[in-house]
């Protein structure tokens, strides 16, 4: 059996056509409002200097940091870091096309090691990205050390342990639901374990909540989230391929139906460095 390999982890591995198809599940993803709602939610409750500098780690197309730098509350100057060229040209192309260019810069960066000098940012944001990283440790660190003192870190992502998609056969529904989180997240529970994790970093915590992702009936979200990710399920080696077809083939019956069932807990904290 391969190993699974988180494709967000290992994009730079990837070939084109399944680096197109990232591209556009995080552009797809920041218009569906089920999750928007969820980031709409914890940026607005960022207090922000005015000007502002913001980073967002792990930026990807730049689809959450370009909502952000358009919000009414935003006045400053945003950055975005990411470890895929192929991301940051797309977001550079993106930012360029809103307009925004002269607000929000890219640049190629590592998340474990980011090239910015000590506290250089009044807010860093990792959206979606510690559960994707090799060393979640390290990437807090890193927020922790180019953040002000009593800066603010955000960091928002799902709890992939407790994804589930309804499926007629529990047992296979189960075990299909845990093969999604492996193949796709290679830190499926870190969310988890941040509470235990700030202390060393000079973090406190300001406050933390978590909301469910839903969608019952119709899928949109989750309809993405399974076509982008179920083959790295096989690819993983997984599960059979015939398998993870068919799975997919009763969630798309399920969604043509109406009688779609899929959940996701998504976790936010908010921390300020001491
Ligand atoms: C699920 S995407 C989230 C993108 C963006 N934050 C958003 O919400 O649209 C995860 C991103 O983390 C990036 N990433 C993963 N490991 C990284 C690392 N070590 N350094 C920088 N970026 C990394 C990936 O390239 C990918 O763009």
């Amino acid at each position: 059996m391969m190993a699974a390999r988180d494709p967000h982890r290992f994009v730079n591995d990837l070939g084109d056509e399944a680096v197109e198809r990232l591209i556009s599940r995080l552009e797809s993803r920041a218009k569906d409002s089920v999750f928007t709602s969820l980031i709409d939610k914890y940026s607005s409750l960022l207090l922000l200097t005015d000007p502002a500098k913001v980073l967002e780690v792990g930026c990807g197309t730049g689809a959450m940091i370009r909502s952000f730098v358009r919000s009414k509350n935003f006045n400053g100057h945003a950055f975005g870091v990411d470890q895929s060229g192929s991301f940051i040209n797309a977001a550079k192309s993106f930012a360029r096309h809103e307009h925004l260019e002269n607000r929000l810069q890219f640049q190629i960066g590592d998340a474990h090691n980011l090239d910015f000098p000590s506290a250089s940012f009044d807010t860093v944001i990792a959206n979606t990205l510690i559960s994707h990283v090799s060393d979640p440790a390290r990437v807090l660190e890193e927020m922790a050390r180019v953040v002000w003192p009593g800066g603010t870190i955000a960091v928002f992502d799902g709890d992939y342990a407790s994804l589930t998609y309804a499926f007629p056969d529990h047992d296979f529904g189960r075990q299909m639901d845990s093969a999604l989180a492996t193949a796709s997240f290679n830190n499926p529970r870190v969310m988890r374990d941040l509470p235990r994790m700030l202390d060393t970093y000079g973090l406190q915590l300001v406050s933390a909540w978590g909301d469910a992702v839903v969608e019952i009936g119709e899928g949109s979200y989750f309809k993405s989230f399974a076509e982008t990710y179920a083959p790295y399920v096989t690819i993983s080696g997984l599960m059979a391929e015939n398998d993870v077809d068919s799975w997919l083939s009763t969630q798309r019956e399920a969604m043509k139906s109406g009688t779609f069932f899929a959940s996701c807990n998504y976790y936010t904290y908010l921390l300020r460095r001491v």
